[in-house]
Parts: C-alpha cells; structure tokens; sequence
C-alpha cells in the first residue's frame, strides 16, 4: 500500500473503498471485506444513504477503528454553520465514531456559494476542536476553489473529483496541485462511463481500446483494465477510491502495488481525455436534489 500525505501533515493510504450507489444492503459486506482484505480506508457521504451501514462493516471487520481512514460528506441540505455542525453529529451517530478522518463538502453549489463559505468554516471549527483531522471539498472547479480560499482559514486538505481516463480536469488538477490540495478521484475506474440507467449511449472506458491494448501488451503485468486505471491513478499522485460490492472485483482492485506501468503507457492513458464529464456539471443548479434531507442519526 502507499501512502499519500495531505498538507496537513496527515496520512492516507492511496487506495479506499468507495460506495457510491452500494446499496445499504450490500454496504456492510463489501467494507467488511475490504477491510479484512487489508483496506484501510473508506470513502462514504450522507448522501449515499449507507454511512450506518459503513459503521456496521468497521465493526464487524474486527479491524481497529483507528487504524482505518473514515472519510464522509456533507450535502448540500445540511450547508450553513450550525446545519453543518449537525451533519457531524448526523454522521459520526450514523457510523458509530467519536472522529472523522476527513469530513468534505460533497458540492459546490455556486447559486448558494454563502451557505456552502458558511459550511465550510463549520468544518473548520471542526477541524480547530480536534473532532476532524483533515477537511476538504469535493466536485469544485477552480473558479470555486478560488472563491471558497478568499474567506478560508484553512487550505482544503482534498478535492474529491470526477476523473478517470475519459475525463482527466487536468485544469482541476492543476489548481490543487497549485494549493496543495490532494487530487481525489471518484469513478477512477470510470464507473461513470457504464453504471445502467446513466446513459446507453456511453462508451465504457472499460473497453477503451487503448486500455485494452495496454493490458494485452502489458500482459507482463497480467492486469485487468480496473488495475491498469488504478496503477495510471496511484502513479500520478492521486487518492483513488473504486466501488465494489463483489468480493473477487474488491480484492482485484487491492492488487495494484506490485506492478508498475511506463511512462509512455501512463502518457497514452492521459491521452484518452475527452474532456466530457460523465457526472453531472457542478455549475448547474440542482435544487431539488441538493434539498434532499439527509436523516437524523
Ligand atoms: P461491482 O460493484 O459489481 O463490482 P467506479 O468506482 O469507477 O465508479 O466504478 C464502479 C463500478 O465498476 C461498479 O459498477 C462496479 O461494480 C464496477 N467494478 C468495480 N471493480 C471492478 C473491476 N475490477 N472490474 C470491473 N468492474 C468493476
């Protein structure tokens, strides 16, 4: 495993599970598993409806919780100061944690951007009382990042994004990099490219010639596509979080440290972008979705 250090001084191990769209009921299983595979972080939000069960799997693992890097989200219902202070409480009640390792704001809602300043100095005395110990933003474009930095006291220590082959922000990355914020990608397997009911006219980078290509040719490496594009991920710097319910697809994504791929086979993978996001546009109001309310714990 390799570990990532945030600007902070804090450490996390490069790869976690993620859980987007895992259904409560597969939530449990799929950390439980991982984390008995060897695991040690996992990336959740209010929104995904599954943080219980997230706790459910930490302690049915047997795994120190202290030894696992929890990371959740607050939604953009629960923005505002005090509101924001209580979506820790929703979440930390939810998980069954005193502590979160990193606590982030899952939108950047720029229709709303005063609740989303007023959120983020929550997490900020979050962070100050010790109850946090790195925070961050998620799906923010530079042009927020800027904003949000104009009023901020501490330096987002993430920006968790939409990035994999298809779609690299190479602009997104370089604003972080810029800040020292931590690249964070969400479907670096390019899940966004092929989960049903998003799009059956979506080309799933899966099948991505190219990356086809480089397993075949990589067969020195014997990998899978999903490894290719975590090793592409991991050799670049990035924190890189792929869901998976199925047991056998969570330990294949946990193999990715004994391999390595060439510059030039990291050079062709950057060469898919096409600059088209599969997820939706952060500048697009949403408001009916961002007023879902997210539970009491
Ligand atoms: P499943 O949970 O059935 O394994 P992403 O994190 O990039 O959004 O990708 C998640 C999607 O990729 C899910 O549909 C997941 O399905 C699938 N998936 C996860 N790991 C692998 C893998 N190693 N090979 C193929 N598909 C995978």
């Amino acid at each position: 495993m390799i570990d990532l250090t945030l600007n902070n001084g804090v450490t996390l191990p490069a790869l976690g599970l993620g859980v987007f769209q895992s259904s409560p009921e597969d939530t449990a299983a799929a950390v439980e598993t991982a984390l008995r595979l060897g695991y040690r972080h996992i990336d959740t939000a209010a929104a995904y409806g599954n943080e219980r069960q997230v706790g459910e799997g930490l302690r049915a693992s047997g795994v120190d919780r202290d030894d696992v890097f929890l990371e959740t989200k607050v939604w953009p219902s629960d923005y505002g100061y005090e509101k924001t202070l209580h979506a820790f409480e929703k979440a930390t009640g939810k998980l069954g944690v005193d502590t979160l390792d990193l606590l982030i704001l899952h939108q950047p809602v720029p229709d709303r951007f005063e609740l989303v300043v007023d959120a983020y100095r929550a997490l900020e005395q979050l962070y100050a009382d010790g109850r946090v110990r790195a925070i961050g933003v998620s799906n923010f474009m530079p042009h927020h990042l800027e904003k949000l930095l104009a009023s901020a006291s501490v330096v987002p220590a993430v920006n968790q994004v939409e990035l994999h082959p298809y779609f690299t922000q190479p602009a997104v990355q370089a604003a972080n990099a810029q800040h020292g914020i931590l690249t964070q990608a969400w479907s670096p397997i390019g899940g966004i490219t092929f989960y049903p009911g998003w799009g059956d006219e979506r080309v799933s980078v899966m099948q991505d010639p190219t990356i086809v290509e480089i397993v075949e040719i990589a067969g020195q490496h014997g990998r899978s596509p999903a490894q290719v594009m975590l090793r592409w991920g991991i050799q670049q710097g990035r924190s890189v979080i792929p869901k998976s319910t199925n047991p056998e697809r969570i330990a294949q994504n946990f193999d990715v440290f004994d391999f390595s791929l060439s510059a030039e086979e990291l050079a062709r993978i950057d060469a898919l972008d096409t600059g088209v996001r599969g997820g939706p546009d952060p500048d697009v109001p949403r408001d009916s979705f961002f007023d879902r309310v997210i539970d009491e714990a």
